[in-house]
């Protein structure tokens, strides 16, 4: 039997593929460091789908280490790499750590699959667009110059990724560039777990509304946007999930045009930060503490996914509103405060 490797599988995308590919039949073999997720959500996965997914405690930067696990498990058959440091601002502060960590396990998959027939699949982002000179953005846009060493290695890998594929016609890669992922399962039973305090707006807004935070401040009111704040294209975590299970299934069915495909990976619509913020409020009834503050440095103004690629190409769709990110991000949120995860 054929088999999924997920890596970063314990994280917040990689929690939600497991069980997409679980619920689709898939057999998963997760391997992560634990370095920015809990043991105790192979648990949660679990009592979802109702399948204790194989987990490796493996830190994808030992070159060794990834090669000997790989040779032992000749049954994998598709990757999906989502293991990376993902921490914009502390990329700033700490470039090596993050060039380190994100191309040493870049690279050493890559090493270690040398040779094997494989479906890889890219967890990349729409930080690689920057401030796009169009909206909405599409996949052939040019690549800004990155913001940070963090979006600095989203590029570069996805370069890496290119000429990979050119000379090796055994990697089908795709690169999945994520709009803004926000929400949880509709189970509550998993969903993200920011470490210390959240620096993205929806964890911030569920943290602020249970108590465990202050005010929100919205990051600016004077931008040119319809109402002043930023926009960006929130996609629901499980609508995301499946756009992965997507991609493998073109790459099995040996759809990919070529070696090396990119994909948008949205709704194709954007919202404000005042809007998110008017949708938690009606979807969950609970009213916010927000108050208007100076602009955050390296923001960008507005940035949505023009999906169409995607649509047609990979036969996937988002299909779950803003309402819905907002209520199950405040479902989750209330499930860990009952029960912490360890
Ligand atoms: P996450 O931090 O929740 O999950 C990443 C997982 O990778 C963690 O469990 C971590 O412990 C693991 N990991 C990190 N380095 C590792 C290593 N060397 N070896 C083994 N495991 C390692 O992050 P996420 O939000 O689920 O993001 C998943 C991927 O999607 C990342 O590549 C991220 O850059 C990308 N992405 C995320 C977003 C977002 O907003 N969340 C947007 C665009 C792209
Ligand atoms: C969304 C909007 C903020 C917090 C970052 C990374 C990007 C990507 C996703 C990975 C912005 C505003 C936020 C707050 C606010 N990840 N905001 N008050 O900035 O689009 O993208 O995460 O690849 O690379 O840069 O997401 O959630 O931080 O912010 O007003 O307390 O919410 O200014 O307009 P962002 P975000």
């Amino acid at each position: 039997m054929s088999k999924i490797l997920v890596t970063g599988g314990t994280g917040y995308i990689g929690s939600h593929t497991v069980v997409a590919l679980q619920q689709a039949g898939y057999e998963v073999i997760i391997v992560d460091n634990l370095d920015n997720s809990s043991i105790g959500i192979l648990d949660q996965i679990t009592s979802v789908s109702g399948i204790k997914p194989e987990f490796h405690e493996l830190d994808l930067g030992e070159e060794q280490l990834v090669k000997d696990f790989i040779a032992a498990h000749p049954e994998i058959t598709g990757v999906i790499h989502f293991a990376a440091h993902k921490a914009v601002g502390e990329s700033v502060s700490l470039p090596l750590k993050y060039y380190r960590n994100n191309f040493f396990s870049l690279l050493n998959l890559l090493t270690a699959f040398a040779g094997r027939d494989i479906n890889f699949v890219f967890s990349s982002s729409c930080t690689v667009y920057g401030q796009p000179d169009v909206l909405p953005v599409t996949e052939d846009a040019p690549i800004k110059k990155a913001e940070s060493p963090y979006g600095n290695t989203k590029q570069i890998a996805e370069e890496i990724l290119t000429d990979i594929a050119k000379v090796n016609k055994n990697y089908h890669i795709i690169s999945l560039r994520y709009f803004n992922p926000v929400g949880a399962h509709a189970s509550a039973l998993i969903g993200e777990l920011p470490i210390g305090v959240p620096q993205n707006l929806v964890p911030f807004i569920t943290q602020s509304a249970i108590g465990k935070r202050g005010a929100i401040t919205v990051y600016g009111d004077d931008y040119n946007t319809a109402d002043g704040s930023c926009v960006r294209d929130y996609i629901h975590v499980v609508d995301l999930a499946k756009a992965h299970l997507a991609a493998l299934k073109y790459q099995e069915d040996g759809k990919m045009a070529s070696d090396y495909e990119v994909f948008n990976v949205g709704t194709g619509t954007g919202s404000s930060v005042l809007q998110v913020i008017a949708a938690f409020e009606k979807s969950t009834g609970v009213k916010l503490d927000y108050k208007i503050g100076a602009r955050r440095g390296g923001d960008i103004e507005q940035v949505w996914g023009d999906v169409t690629k995607v649509n047609s190409e990979l036969n996937w769709k988002a299909e779950l509103d803003l309402d819905e990110m907002m209520r199950s991000a405040w479902a989750w949120e209330n499930y860990i405060k009952e029960n912490p995860i360890k």
